[in-house]
């Protein structure tokens, strides 16, 4: 999915927090947003997740404005993710569930994924129970087992030790490769920000820098 942000403005009361005039995001590229504390990342990919609507100016999603269809191609996954108190594998099947996926297709990409992320030992764990670190990890899961066209991932590693890193970064681009689809990620970490990305945005004091 290709995003085009025009002329937009984030005010919170007389606080101008993000003022972007021209912002095009290609489709099938993998996006990082860097930038300091308050610099307006989450805003943004809030308003692009279609979560903040109290904006000014225009988001396009393939050139059209945002509806039901976009919801259900793209999801968030936020730096404390909400899980549901149920089994992690049903949290990661839920996705698949409420677009209707068929039974049989549901197990399998369950299963794969948990494979890939190396989580099977999680598998029937109460997902309010786990630690912030695999939270993030079965978050991710979770989000890319239903293959959306646009990923938004804020700070999906930030608790996350070495190892895991390396296994959630090699999804992340497994993903983009196998599917195509579009993701944006916030990120402090510059590194991670260099291996992953096509492209990089550098935000500060909500204005696009170089
Ligand atoms: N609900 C809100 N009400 C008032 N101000 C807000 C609100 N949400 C965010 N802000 C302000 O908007 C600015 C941008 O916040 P944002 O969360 O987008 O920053 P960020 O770049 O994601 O920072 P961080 O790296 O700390 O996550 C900050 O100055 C913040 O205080
Ligand atoms: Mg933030």
């Amino acid at each position: 999915m290709e995003i085009r942000v025009k002329n937009l403005k984030r005010y919170y009361s007389d606080n101008l927090v993000l003022d972007i005039d021209n912002l095009t995001m290609e489709k099938g590229k993998i996006i990082g947003v860097i930038g300091p504390n308050g610099s307006g990342k989450s805003t943004l990919l809030n308003i692009i997740a279609g979560l903040d609507k109290g904006y000014l100016g225009t988001v396009e999603y393939d050139k059209k404005p945002i509806d039901k269809e976009t919801y259900r191609d793209m999801t968030i996954v936020f730096q404390k993710p909400y899980l549901f108190r149920r089994k992690v594998y049903e949290n990661i099947e839920y996705p698949l569930k409420i677009r209707g996926v068929d039974r049989n297709i549901i197990g399998e990409r369950v299963e794969k994924i948990i494979e890939r992320f190396e989580i099977e030992d999680l598998k029937d764990n109460k997902a309010h129970l786990l630690s912030g670190g695999e939270s993030q990890k079965v978050s991710l899961a979770r989000a890319l087992v239903f293959k959306p066209k646009l990923l938004l991932l804020d700070e999906p590693t930030s608790n996350i030790d070495p190892e895991s890193i390396k296994i959630m970064e090699r999804e992340i681009v497994r993903f983009n490769k196998e599917t195509g689809s579009t993701i944006i990620i916030v990120t402090h970490n510059m590194e991670q920000s260099r291996r992953l990305c096509d492209d990089i945005i550098y935000l500060e004091e909500g204005k696009v820098g170089c």
